[in-house]
């Protein structure tokens, strides 16, 4: 037994990356991993995945710690995205007796995005796999493809291995990920609060907008009779798959615990904040979690998790140069393109003279598909007491929100 082996015949060959700190514009504050494993069956061997080219030196050193890379047979590569086949190219001249296997979109998106260094014939005699297709390494281990199309891109699929004489194992890719950086691979070596964040914060930044297709891929998933699902990203699953198949039903129907609210602003001279923190008052005073981020100090990837979890979104911006203030436009941007489902909206915010930006912020609200309240606040330079007085707006709110 080696320090990267999972379990009897699989190894994590994968690196766990404690530096990463942005992930395509995505905050890791615990960092991530690129998972990559080797299973074995005594007959053949398979390599499953690679990672981000920057640590193919550490992930060549792991598989060379497993086996020598001229017995692997298989090597299957379930996405193309950089992060899981960056090391691709340089792999290859270790493997001089491996089949690549990838989906039918995975084969052209490997020559889309390798062509300069990789041959064309090695494109060429990939085995592009469709749902249904099946590999037989022996000794009653056997791995079956399904595409998962949008979970992330075009060209993921997950592989899943029958071991009659041993645990069923969902290799998932990007599904049931999370990005964190941790030695203890197993859910139920971590701390489980800590990991269910982690994915709920990876499906709101990544995985929220295509939730639609999730929803349909999903059920095929559920019904696989799995044992362990070992993703690309973060720890496996073994003691919590139920809860974490359950949070991806719930989050790509976009259900949601009870009345929640979200109040993202940002502010000026302190009007703007004047009227987020009233409206805090206002709602808490009411029995309802409420929670109040001002961007200037918030990571919008953060603030997008909550916003998934939210039944309303309140959004505050000051009106400057007839428009958005900087931060509040970009958290909006980032929110449309992740489309938070079955929302309540509305604006707010301060102005000098013109105005604009609550105009702004109920236009983007309704272009991300949020049911934006026909109440607005729109207040003059510093609000004064009685300006303040929002007990009527909330009532709505609150109404509306069921
Ligand atoms: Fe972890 Fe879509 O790559």
């Amino acid at each position: 037994m080696t320090h990267l082996e999972l379990m009897k015949d699989v190894n994590f060959v994968g690196y766990i990356d404690f530096e990463v700190r942005n992930f395509h514009g995505y905050s890791t504050h615990k960092g991530s991993s690129y998972n990559a494993y080797i299973v074995k069956s005594g007959n053949k061997t398979v390599l499953i995945d690679t990672v981000k080219r920057p640590y193919f030196e550490y992930y060549l050193k792991n598989i060379k710690d497993v086996c020598d890379p001229k017995e692997i047979d298989y090597l299957i590569i379930n996405h193309v995205e950089m992060d899981h086949s960056g090391s691709f190219p340089l792999l290859l001249k270790h493997l001089p007796n491996a089949e690549i296997i990838a989906s039918t979109r995975g084969v052209d998106n490997l020559r889309l995005h390798f062509h300069e260094e990789v041959e064309s014939e090695v494109f060429d005699k990939i085995r592009a796999v469709k749902e249904g297709d099946t590999l037989d390494i022996g000794n009653g281990k056997k791995f079956a493809f399904v595409p998962i199309p949008m979970i992330h891109w075009p060209d993921s699929m997950v592989s899943f291995m029958i071991d009659e004489n041993g645990k069923n194992i969902l290799f998932s890719n990007d599904a049931f990920g999370q990005h964190l950086a941790t030695s203890m691979r197993w859910d139920d070596e971590n701390d489980i609060s800590e990991i269910m964040w982690e994915a709920e914060k990876y499906y709101a930044n990544i995985l929220l907008h295509l939730s639609g297709l999730i929803a349909k891929v999903l059920p095929k998933v559920g019904a696989l009779p799995i044992d362990i699902i070992c993703p690309s990203h973060g720890v496996c699953w073994r003691t919590h798959i139920g809860k974490i198949v359950e949070a991806y039903k719930k989050w790509s129907a976009g259900e949601i615990d009870g009345k929640s609210v979200l109040i993202v602003y940002d502010t000026m001279w302190g009007s703007t904040e004047k009227i987020a923190k009233e409206l805090f008052k206002e709602i808490s005073h009411r029995g309802i979690t409420v929670k109040r981020f001002r961007l200037t100090n918030a990571d919008y990837s953060d603030v997008i998790t909550e916003a998934m979890k939210a039944k309303a979104i309140l959004v505050g911006s000051p009106t400057l140069n007839n428009g958005l203030y900087p931060l509040v436009a970009e958290y909006l941007s980032y929110q449309r393109g992740l489309k938070p489902m079955n929302k309540i909206g509305m604006a707010f915010g301060s102005y000098g003279w013109g105005g604009g930006a609550v105009k702004e912020i109920i236009k983007e609200l309704k272009t991300t598909g949020i049911d934006v309240l026909d109440e607005k606040i729109e207040l003059k330079f510093v609000p004064r007491p009685e300006d303040l007085d929002f007990k009527s707006i909330i009532d709505k709110l609150v109404e509306k929100m069921g």
